[in-house]
């Protein structure tokens, strides 16, 4: 365990609370990212099946000075990918592609509207009975979708990983995780960048000595159950935002945080329905 990072105790696995996220980092500069992120203290690394990175993060992890145990190594199977023996052949690939004999954790990347979850958890319950997979979660399931899967499933859903920022509330869904040992991970825990110049954040941060980018991931990891994988390929970055446990925000902090919703152009894109939303207004 690194001493750098806190852990979620979810049910019979402890997850770091900080991870590293890979999308869109592929190639060389995701293996030295990962490589090195693991030897400044980083002990969780998280990628998928569609992230096209799977053998250059594997290489990272071995390049690393930390031994495999050490790290919580999360993968995803995609959409295309749900049924059955779908799930079995694509996780052996991504076994492959990243040179491991397990990952810690397999998630299902999306819900499928037409593939039952039971299909897909029976698939992934066996992989865990095989030791190619040691825990199974889900991603981007709404609390009424991990509530389904938790019932279906033969083994614990340890996780639910969803978009979760200071200008998304999730707390419905981490109140039903925090009360189920189940983890809830933020991605885009940045906002993709959005949230790197907001001047609440920012005056929070003064006070502490640190960037808006730090009381953001601060405030994701100081709640229950939460994790937090934000992406960086900078290394200034990485020892940045694996610095969110050396210090605290107040309850008044956290409030503040979460009362916040952004700034307007952001709670005004939030109410609007999620098609309009996508559309280049
Ligand atoms: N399950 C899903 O469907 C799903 C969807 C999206 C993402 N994810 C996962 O979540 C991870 C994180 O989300 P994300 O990549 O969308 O976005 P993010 O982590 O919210 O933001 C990444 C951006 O923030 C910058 N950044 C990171 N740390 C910073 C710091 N301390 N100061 C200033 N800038 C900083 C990065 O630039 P630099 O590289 O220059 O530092 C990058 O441009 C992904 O990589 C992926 O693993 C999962």
């Amino acid at each position: 365990m690194s001493e750098r990072v806190e852990y979620v105790d979810a049910g019979d696995v402890l997850i770091p609370k900080l991870g590293l996220g890979t999308w869109q980092n592929t190639g060389e500069s995701c293996t030295e990212t990962v490589r090195t992120a693991l030897d400044r203290g980083y002990r969780h690394v998280d990628t998928a099946e569609a992230y096209d990175n799977q053998a250059a993060v594997g290489e990272g992890i071995a390049r690393s000075d930390v031994y495999r145990d050490e790290v919580f190594l999360t993968t995803k199977v995609w959409r295309s990918n749900l049924r059955h023996q779908d799930v079995l052949d694509s996780v052996h690939e991504s076994l492959d592609e990243l040179g491991v004999e397990y990952v810690d954790l397999l998630l299902i990347h999306w819900p499928h509207p037409r593939v039952p979850v039971e299909e897909t958890l029976d698939a992934m319950a066996e992989l865990r009975e095989s030791g190619a997979v040691e825990h199974v979660g889900v991603s981007n399931f709404t609390r009424s979708q991990l509530q389904t899967a938790r019932q279906v499933a033969d083994v614990p859903v340890v996780a639910d990983q969803v978009l979760y920022h200071p200008y998304k509330d999730q707390s419905n869904l981490q109140r039903y995780c925090a009360g189920n040992d189940v983890a809830l991970t933020a991605y885009s825990p940045l906002a993709r960048g959005e949230v790197l110049s907001d001047a609440v954040l920012e005056r929070i941060g003064e006070r502490h000595d640190r960037s808006a980018a730090q009381v953001a991931l601060r405030w994701l990891v100081q709640q229950e159950n939460v994790v937090a994988i934000p992406k960086s390929s900078s290394r200034e970055h990485l020892e940045e935002n694996l610095a969110v446990f050396e210090f605290s925000l107040t309850d008044a902090e956290m409030a503040r945080i979460s009362d916040h919703g952004g700034p307007l152009g952001v709670r005004l894109r939030n109410r609007l329905p999620s098609l309009v939303r996508h559309l280049p207004l």
